[in-house]
């Protein structure tokens, strides 16, 4: 069996075959991700999440209905704060690495990890640029193209988003790694079988 040891903290046999066992402890500090990674995470998960929902939400109501006007004004509130999040995240990133990956993740999946997560950093970037440009002055004088890829980019982002949550409940209820515990604030190991 391929064992290679994490240098990086010295208690948990990184990319071995096998999926490291926690036993019933926290996970070492150098194994998750530090707390304002995974606040910013769960805030800006939480704000995207509210987006589809004023998105598309809002379509059941009638144009110029009061309802409609106010799902439009948060989905343009929280939008916009999302762009912040977004940049303040992104630099936080390249200032802070996240931990390495859970044991035994081939290089097809590590691959598929990262081009998701660099997808959706660029959605948190795009997405909102895109909306207030369609918004704006400058959106009605080159067209409504920035309005239709914003549509359209929705439905892209949706299905990148139900693939990376997929993927983390795969690890965490199939494969067993730990990874969800990673970026959760309690960030408990799972109990040894
Ligand atoms: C219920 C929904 C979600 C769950 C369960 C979830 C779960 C996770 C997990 C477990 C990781 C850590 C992966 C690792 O350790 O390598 C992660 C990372 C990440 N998630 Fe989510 N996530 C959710 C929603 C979202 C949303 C809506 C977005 C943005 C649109 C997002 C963007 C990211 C990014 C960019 C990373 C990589 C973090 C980094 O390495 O800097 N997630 N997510
Ligand atoms: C990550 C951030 C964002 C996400 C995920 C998002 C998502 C969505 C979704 C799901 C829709 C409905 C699409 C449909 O009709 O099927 C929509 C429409 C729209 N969004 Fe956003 N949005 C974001 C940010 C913003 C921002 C910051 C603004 C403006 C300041 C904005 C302006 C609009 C407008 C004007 C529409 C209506 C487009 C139309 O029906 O012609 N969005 N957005």
């Amino acid at each position: 069996m391929r064992l290679n040891v994490n240098l990086q903290n010295g208690n948990t046999p990184a990319h071995s075959d096998a999926p490291p066992q926690h036993g019933n402890s926290r996970l070492p500090p150098n194994d998750r991700y530090d707390r304002v990674a995974v606040w910013l995470h769960w805030l800006v998960a939480a704000a995207v999440i509210a987006q589809f929902l004023t998105g598309w939400i809002w379509s059941f109501f009638e144009r110029g209905s009061e309802p409609r006007f106010y799902l439009f004004r948060a989905h343009i509130m929280v939008g916009s704060a999302i762009l912040g999040l977004a940049i303040i995240r992104l630099g936080w990133r390249l200032t802070h690495p996240a931990p390495p990956l859970p044991a035994g993740m081939n290089r097809m999946m590590v691959r598929a990890s990262k081009l998701t997560h660099a997808l959706l950093y660029l959605a948190i970037l795009v997405q909102p640029v895109l909306g207030l440009v369609s918004i704006t002055s400058l959106g009605k004088s080159i067209g409504r193209w920035p309005r239709e890829l914003h549509v359209t980019l929705s439905f892209v982002i949706a299905a990148i988003v139900l693939l990376h949550v997929a993927a983390a409940f795969w690890h965490h209820f199939i494969r067993r790694d730990g990874l969800l515990l990673r970026i959760s604030p309690h960030g408990r190991a799972p109990r040894a079988a």
